[in-house]
C-alpha cells in the first residue's frame, strides 16, 4: 500500500522526504511519477488533475494539502466512499492570522498615510481612537483562530456562521445575520468553505449593506466574490478597499482589471501555507488511522 502525493504547483521533494523517513515501509509516489497507481491507498491532493484518482482502485482517503477541500468535493471521480481529510496546522493558522492582521493594522494604524506624510516631512499624529470591528464570514478552525488573535489585540469581532455560537465572538446567522455582520464591520474577512451556498456571497446586495469605509479581505476562495459587483462597489465608493488573495481564475490573468485597480490589493494565493514538518506529521497520522 502506498501514498500518492499529487501536488502540481510546488516542489514536494522535502515533504516526500519527511514522509519516507516517517513511514519507511510505505512507498511514496510523487507526482508526476505515479508508477504503481493500483497500490495507492491515500492521495494527498492540491491542484490535482481532475479525475486522476480513477487510476487508484484501492484509494481510501483523499487528503487536501490545505484547509479547503473544494477541489476534492468537486472532483466527481472521488466518490462518497472515499474519506476526505484536510491539513490544518498551527503554522497555517498563524500564517493566516499574520496576513489578515497585517492588512487590518496597516489600515487601522495609518501606515500608508504616515509613509505619505514622511515623503513630505509632515509631523502629524493621525487619530486611531475607534475600536474597529472585524466581521468574519465563516468561523471554522482558521476563522476562529484569526478572530482570537484580533480579539487579543483589542479589536471588536463578530461572525456570520451557519448555526454555531462562540463564547467570545458574537455569531449571527441566516440572511439577517449576514446583513448584521456586513452593516457592522469595518473589516470583512471571508474564511468560508466554497460551496453552492457560499458562491458569490459577496455581491451587489451584500456589498450594499457594507459601510463605506469597509475593507474586504478575501482569503477564502475567489468564487466567494462576484467580481463585477465588487468592481462596481469600489468604483462607486460603496466600500473602501479590497484585499484579495484568491481569485476565480488563478493565476490571475494579466489582463484582469484587479491588477491595476487603486482600491484593490492583490496577492498570489500566498496568505498561508503549512510548514513541511507539521504537514508530514498530519499526513502520517491520517495514514496510520487507515491501518
Ligand atoms: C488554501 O487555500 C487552503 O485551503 O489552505
Amino acid at each position: 500500500m502506498s501514498i500518492a502525493v499529487v501536488i502540481t504547483d510546488r516542489n514536494t521533494d522535502d515533504l516526500c522526504r519527511h514522509l519516507c523517513l516517517a513511514l519507511p515501509e510505505v512507498p511514496i509516489q510523487q507526482w508526476p511519477e505515479i508508477t504503481n497507481p493500483e497500490a495507492v491507498k491515500m492521495a494527498v491532493l492540491w491542484n490535482h488533475p481532475v479525475g486522476i484518482t480513477q487510476q487508484f482502485p484501492q484509494l481510501q482517503m483523499a487528503v487536501s494539502m490545505g484547509a479547503g477541500v473544494d477541489h476534492i468535493l468537486t472532483d466527481e471521480a472521488i466518490g462518497e466512499d472515499i474519506v476526505t481529510a484536510r491539513i490544518v496546522t498551527q503554522v497555517l493558522k498563524q500564517n493566516m492570522a499574520q496576513y489578515v492582521l497585517q492588512h487590518i493594522l496597516n489600515d487601522h494604524r495609518h501606515l500608508i498615510d504616515y509613509q505619505q506624510q514622511q515623503t513630505q516631512k509632515v509631523w502629524q499624529v493621525l487619530e486611531t481612537d475607534f475600536q474597529p470591528a472585524v466581521g468574519f464570514l465563516g468561523l471554522g478552525e482558521l476563522g476562529s483562530f484569526v478572530a482570537d488573535q484580533c480579539h487579543a489585540l483589542g479589536l471588536k469581532t463578530l461572525a456570520w456562521t451557519q448555526s454555531q455560537q462562540h463564547d467570545v465572538h458574537p455569531c449571527f446567522h441566516g440572511e439577517s445575520g449576514l446583513q448584521h455582520v456586513c452593516v457592522n464591520s469595518d473589516f470583512l474577512v471571508i474564511l468560508l468553505p466554497m460551496n453552492a451556498e457560499t458562491a458569490d456571497i459577496i455581491n451587489s446586495k451584500t456589498l450594499s449593506w457594507c459601510k463605506v469605509n469597509c475593507t474586504l479581505i478575501n482569503v477564502g476562495r475567489g468564487g466567494h466574490v462576484n467580481e463585477a459587483d465588487l468592481l462596481d462597489a469600489l468604483n462607486h465608493g460603496k466600500i473602501k478597499h479590497a484585499v484579495l488573495d484568491v481569485f476565480k481564475q488563478e493565476p490571475l490573468p494579466t489582463t484582469h482589471p484587479f491588477w491595476s485597480h487603486h482600491k484593490i490589493t492583490v496577492t498570489p494565493h500566498s496568505s498561508s501555507r503549512s510548514d513541511v514538518q507539521q504537514t508530514a506529521e498530519q499526513i502520517v497520522s491520517y495514514y496510520q488511522s487507515l491501518i
